[in-house]
């Protein structure tokens, strides 16, 4: 949720810590801060805003240290306020600390350390840990590195949640600790100096080497030596990996947004997911999987888990999967899931699709699964992320960097790579294969039918602006066509904040159609030539009383009197929701321009959704 960044070496850290910032900002900005060291000791300047607000402050102008830490908020404990902001210090003012992550314990630590004499200045869950060190650092005899990182694990020990921290000491000028659980951070190795992040994209403009903590692992990081130590304080060594994403993808180019530019990168990042894993006439290829025929004959159900939109490409991939390889597919919401007690044997296969691969709820309901003995795949966009860390496989979805918080490459991807993975699953069982073979043709199709949907991009802006000022908009479908207009409408929400629903169309009868008044906008997707004529009936009821209709489809529909019909090429409708999504995302896009909104940081969300 928060962002945080980190830089020790030769140059000045602060300008290094804004861009960092800047570019992290899609995580969270309530708020933002930066402390660095300096001769003196540690110096901090924060702001209430986004990170512009920050390098407005004219304290900033004082920080001149070659080592420091920043950080750019999602407010969870305490309102955005320059008080509440990161970085905490400690009541010494000698150890300074940004986190993300939360605290789950922070009101009986704060009364521990407020028994033990500690003043609080902030409402966050944060505060206690600069203070924890400081308590544990003060006990301990000694004074030297290991004795900082003994405090340092003291306190971690008394935390219960999830947390990536960042820690200075002005005791130690010219290093910085860190140390995460459950919550992401990178480590990027340059030359004469090294970086901190919570994700690769911040910093993939000075390296391209980068060392994954893993949960409870510490790092110290000098200018020229990144140190690990495991939860022993035993030194260890780990491998760098080189991250080969392009630079420019995680720029904003000659688009107006992020979200603009990366739903026409789709034919791109479709063709890259697709890679060498399919080809006309050849098995499919997924070397990362070890599964044989044998197991998956003997898996009796499978489970998609995921949040958002990565779960409504699990509610498409649950049906591709039943009908390809006719195993019983459940999909679940990751923070139900992790407490509903699922039915999960050693029979049971579970799927995790993830984005950034940090979602706590999806981390944890991976965890679940394999404590109780199930297979676990994760998928996910992000190299060496969590969810992938976790998983006994990883199949990455390389749709590039996805900065907008709205989601869209990355849910067109993961329906290709799991519309693979079914068929992969279907030609290990021997299942039918003629069907198999269509599909695959199709799945190479998509990119050159994404770029001609494109095309209709004027008449889908045209209609966002008729309906932008709209407070409701309903989108409806059919089976598969169901699950994107769930898609749609998250998008919708998430960007425009229009009021929006999405419901199965055959349940409009059963209670949404009171809803229905003159003017009202209905979004009707019908692409399943078995289902379009019962969709259509029940556009027509909603036509009678009044509604307005944008229609996506593939079907010749007839003599309709539908206000808006964008047509789509034509598909097998198990693949369908990666086109029939494209004029959804449009749609939201435009709607969030004509008012002048935010699209790719919208109100109170932030990209990745690292706490519960
Ligand atoms: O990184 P993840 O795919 O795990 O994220 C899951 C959801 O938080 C995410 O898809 C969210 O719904 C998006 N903002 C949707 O656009």
């Amino acid at each position: 949720m928060c962002g945080i960044i980190g830089y020790v070496g030769d140059r000045k850290a602060k300008p290094i810590l804004i861009n960092g910032l800047l570019r992290l900002e899609y995580r969270g900005y309530d708020s933002a801060g930066i402390a660095t060291m300096e001769n003196s000791g540690i110096k901090c300047v924060k702001n209430k805003g986004r990170v512009a607000e920050l390098e407005n402050c004219e304290e900033i102008n004082i920080l001149e240290g070659t080592i420091g830490i920043g950080h750019t908020r999602w407010a969870t404990h305490g309102k955005p306020s320059i008080e509440n902001s990161h970085p905490h210090l400690d009541n010494k003012r000698t150890t300074a600390v940004v986190h993300n992550g939360i605290i789950e314990n922070y009101v009986e630590l704060r009364n521990f350390l407020t028994n033990n004499g500690y003043e609080f200045f902030s409402q966050t869950d944060t505060e206690v840990i600069p203070n924890l060190i400081n308590y544990f650092y003060n006990k301990n005899e000694g004074k030297s590195k290991i004795d900082f990182l003994r405090a340092i694990k003291s306190t971690v020990e008394k935390l219960k949640g999830s947390f990536a921290i960042e820690i200075l000491n002005n005791d130690f000028k010219d290093e910085m600790f860190v140390v995460r659980k459950d919550s992401p951070m990178v480590i990027g190795k340059g030359v004469n100096e090294n970086y901190i992040s919570s994700d690769i994209p911040a910093i993939l403009s000075f390296t391209k080497d980068f060392y994954f903590l893993n949960d409870l692992e510490f790092a110290v990081l000098s200018k020229d030596n990144v140190e690990f130590y495991d939860i022993n304080l035993e030194r260890f060594d780990k491998q760098v990996k080189n991250i080969d994403w392009d630079m420019s993808s995680s720029e904003k180019g000659d688009y107006d947004d992020f979200m603009l530019k990366e739903i026409f990168e789709q034919p791109k990042s479709i063709r890259e997911t697709i890679g060498a894993r399919v080809s006309k006439n050849n098995m499919i290829q997924i070397d990362e999987l070890e599964i044989t025929k044998e197991y998956l004959q003997s898996v009796d159900r499978i489970y998609i888990v995921a949040c958002g939109t990565a779960m409504n490409a699990g509610m498409t991939a649950k049906k591709i999967l039943e009908h390809f390889c006719k195993i019983q597919t459940e999909i679940d919401i990751a923070s139900e899931f992790r407490y509903r007690d699922p039915l999960i044997t050693e029979k049971t296969l579970c799927i995790y699709i993830s984005q950034s691969g940090e979602t706590a709820d999806t981390i944890a309901a991976l965890k679940l699964a394999k404590e109780k003995g199930a297979k676990t795949i994760a998928i996910s966009n992000v190299i060496g992320s969590s969810l992938v860390r976790e998983a006994d496989f990883a199949l990455y979805t390389h749709a590039g960097p996805e900065i907008a918080v709205a989601s869209t490459k990355a849910y067109t991807s993961q329906i290709v790579l799991l519309a693979i993975l079914a068929l992969y699953f279907a030609e290990i069982l021997g299942c039918e294969s003629e069907e198999i073979e269509k599909l695959k043709e199709e799945i190479l199709s998509l990119p050159s039918k994404i770029e001609e949907i494109f095309d209709n991009t004027e008449q889908i802006r045209k209609f966002a602006k008729i309906i932008s000022n709209e407070k409701d908009v309903f989108f409806i479908g059919r089976g598969i066509d169901y699950t994107v207009a769930l898609e749609g409408s998250l998008k919708l929400k998430e960007i425009s904040y229009i009021h929006s629903e999405a419901y199965s169309a055959g349940e409009l009868k059963h209670g949404p159609i009171a809803l229905i008044e003159n003017g009202i906008t209905i979004v009707g997707i019908m692409t399943d030539s078995n289902l379009v004529q019962k969709t259509i009936s029940n556009l027509q009821e909603v036509v009678t009383r009044g509604a307005k209709t944008f229609i996506v489809t593939n079907q010749n529909l007839g003599n309709f009197n539908f206000d808006e019909v964008v047509k789509i090429p034509e598909i097998s409708s198990y693949i369908s929701p990666i086109l029939s999504v494209v004029p959804l995302q449009l749609l939201a896009y435009y709607i969030s321009k004509e008012k002048g909104l935010d699209v790719d940081k919208p109100r109170n969300l932030a990209k990745s959704v690292t706490v519960e």
